[in-house]
């Protein structure tokens, strides 16, 4: 989702500087290179440009910012577009239409729009096949209809709806190149009315019931899916974010209790506008509709055919993206973040073990299970990158005053109100957490931080791992289970950047961490991913206007950090106005899959054919080597 959305619209014109921190001593830069266990570098070495010789894990020289409309890449890289919005699925399915004027069933059937996170599963027995199961979060009325306005009639909200969702497709590597495979058996999308099953404790549950589906067990389709995950059994977890900006009401007057208003439903709607078309998204008529959605949703991308399913226990809210771990015991952790500004870090942990010899039987792994939120302490206030304590606080019913004095008549309810019962226990209010990673190497968790220009207000203390006020740059926090367990309760965090200006703000607070200079600053982390040798891929949503606070930063981008020396480079940029978003790899690590998600959000952009007078469209990239080597090293 773009940071230019309303509902995570920053007031830049109220920034102001802060003197909080001033010049980085020596000791602080000692302490947290002791932390890290390696040799952070400090920013006046890596200003003079001696990064390339330092990481042993990055192969390449950070790139400049840049405000084309294309792909930066260092020398010696390449992209070719994988897909693109509106690509048709089928063999004989219908084309892409730039008009404008293609119809809902065709939308159904092709690519979907703004894609978003994704996740590659290789072919047991073919290591030149794969699949993708690839989130369409949501899409841009300016492109998809010929009059560039709110859709206007329920044709319109179906062509809509059919833009979101998930697309599955088939990729096969065909000389040195992966490409898309049009009519694949296994291409598949997955949209917005879409069947599909509500499981866990809160299935059936009065609140999940509507007139449609009096057993709360079935509902229609997923929308506004952002990131992913991909667990140890073969299948993918799909996010549902940003899910009450598609609801509205007919009546204007529609009053909303405390939990409805806590996930921010009102009855204008957004500018999405589904509910004067679909009685689905009418609060005045189907309030419960609203409940069946905010959930992770997991997929069998190798069964065209399976019903894919809500898993109630990982609990309701602005779903990012959902990372798996293990416990020491074998049992699933699953990491989540919950995008809003002031909202929460959760933990879930199954019941049940992972069955490694038999990924079928782990079909109901993700209903059984306990769900936790994180409370962070203070830290200590290191102006560079501070680091503390925190723990996980369990949220069960009868639990952690988890019951009927705080209004929770039951598991189901907690589990459907989430922030609610998180709120009750007293877990940490953070930066929007976006997404969350775990290290192969180390098993340490990272979790972009992307901004919060309301740090500092009232319930919003600055401090911790949360110390910028109106903090329009972000921050990567991360932490280390207990032990090295994710089951444990308990962590040590500390921030692995603090993004800033440093051109322009010099070495306050808004200037970044040590590890931040002009050569490789941006703003608003957001996408994650870590490939197998342990490299940290970075991705931005952030706002690429290159004025003021910006000025420097170009385009959103793609950038690679070596998570023990610290060291951050830029690697690729993307072109005017998109989202840097979704990150995959190929099995050999020789081809990196990432997203470009809404270029030319706001006009500027004939990105990715360049056609005169073409339409923008959102695409997944493939980067390789000219060489053939892997991507990165
Ligand atoms: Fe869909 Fe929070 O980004
Ligand atoms: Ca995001
Ligand atoms: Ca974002």
């Amino acid at each position: 989702m773009s940071l230019l959305e309303e509902n995570q619209s920053t007031d830049l014109e109220q920034i102001i500087g802060l003197s909080r921190r001033g010049f980085i001593s020596a000791g602080a830069l000692c302490g947290a290179a002791m932390f890290l266990g390696g040799g952070l570098l400090s920013r006046s070495a890596l200003a003079a440009g001696v990064s390339a010789a330092n990481s042993q894990l990055m192969g390449f020289d950070s790139i400049n910012a840049a405000t084309t409309d294309t792909i930066s890449l260092p020398p010696g890289y390449r992209s070719s577009v994988l897909i693109s919005w509106g690509q048709p699925l089928q063999a004989d399915g219908p084309a892409f239409d730039p008009s404008g004027n293609g119809t809902a069933s065709a939308q159904e059937v092709q690519f979907g729009d703004n894609n978003d996170g994704m996740s590659l599963f290789a072919f047991a027995d073919d290591p030149n096949r794969a699949l993708m199961a690839i989130n369409n979060e949501y899409t841009n009325y300016r492109y998809l209809f010929p009059h560039g306005g709110s859709p206007a009639s329920a044709e319109e909200v179906h062509k809509a709806q059919a833009t979101e969702g998930v697309s599955v497709i088939e990729i096969q590597r065909k000389g040195d190149g992966w490409q898309f495979v049009q009519g694949s058996p296994f291409n598949r999308r997955i949209h917005a009315n879409t069947p599909i099953r509500l499981s866990g404790p809160a299935a059936g549950h009065e609140l999940l019931r509507t007139r449609a589906d009096a057993t709360g067990t079935r509902a229609l389709g997923t929308f506004q899916n952002c990131a992913n995950g991909k667990t140890p059994w073969g299948t993918y977890l799909t996010c549902e974010e940003n899910f009450t900006d598609c609801f509205g009401s007919s009546d204007p007057k529609q009053t909303f209790d405390a939990a409805q208003k806590r996930y921010g439903v009102v009855a204008a709607s957004k500018d999405i506008n589904w509910h004067p078309h679909d009685p689905r998204f009418d609060m005045a008529l189907n309030p419960n509709e609203l409940n069946r959605h905010g959930w992770v949703v997991e997929i069998d991308p190798f069964d065209p055919l399976s019903t894919p399913v809500k898993r109630t226990a990982l609990g309701r809210f602005k779903h990012e993206n959902a990372a798996l771990a293990e416990t020491g015991d074998g049992r699933a952790v699953v990491y989540m973040g919950d995008d809003e500004r002031g909202e929460f870090i959760y933990k879930f942990i199954s019941r049940d073990k992972i069955n490694h010899q038999n990924p079928k039987a782990n079909r109901d792994l993700l209903d059984h299970g306990t769900l936790y939120v994180a409370r962070f302490d203070g830290g200590d206030n290191n102006p560079d990158r501070p680091k503390g304590h925190g723990q996980w606080i369990e949220l069960t019913h009868g639990k952690n005053g988890v019951d009927a004095s705080n209004g929770f008549a039951n598991q189901a309810q907690v589990l459907i109100q989430a922030r609610m019962a998180a709120s009750t226990v007293g877990a940490s209010r953070m930066d929007r957490p976006e997404w969350i990673v775990v290290s192969p190497t180390d098993g340490q968790v990272y979790c972009t931080l992307t901004n919060n220009a309301k740090r500092g207000e009232e319930g919003q203390p600055v401090g911790g791992p949360n110390p910028r006020e109106k903090n329009v740059y972000g921050q990567i926090l991360r932490w280390k289970a207990r032990n090295g367990d994710h089951g444990a309760d308990t962590f040590d965090w500390d921030l692995f950047v603090v993004a800033g200006n440093p051109a322009v703000h010099g070495k306050e607070p808004k200037g970044g961490s040590a590890n931040i200079n002009p050569q490789n600053m941006f703003n608003s982390p957001d996408g994650l991913g870590f490939d197998d040798a342990g490299r940290l891929w970075i991705l931005t949503d952030g706002d690429a206007s290159n004025t003021g606070d910006f000025a420097g930063m170009g385009n959103n981008q793609m950038l690679c950090a070596d998570p023990v020396s610290g060291e951050i480079r830029r690697f690729m940029v993307g072109p005017v106005g998109c989202e840097v978003t979704g990150i995959s790899f190929s099995p050999d690590h020789k081809t990196l899959f990432v997203g470009i998600q809404h270029p030319g959000e706001n006009g500027g952009s004939t990105f990715p054919e360049h056609l005169p007078n073409g339409k923008p469209r959102s695409s997944v990239m493939a980067i390789s080597r000219e060489d053939g080597g892997i991507v990165g090293a």
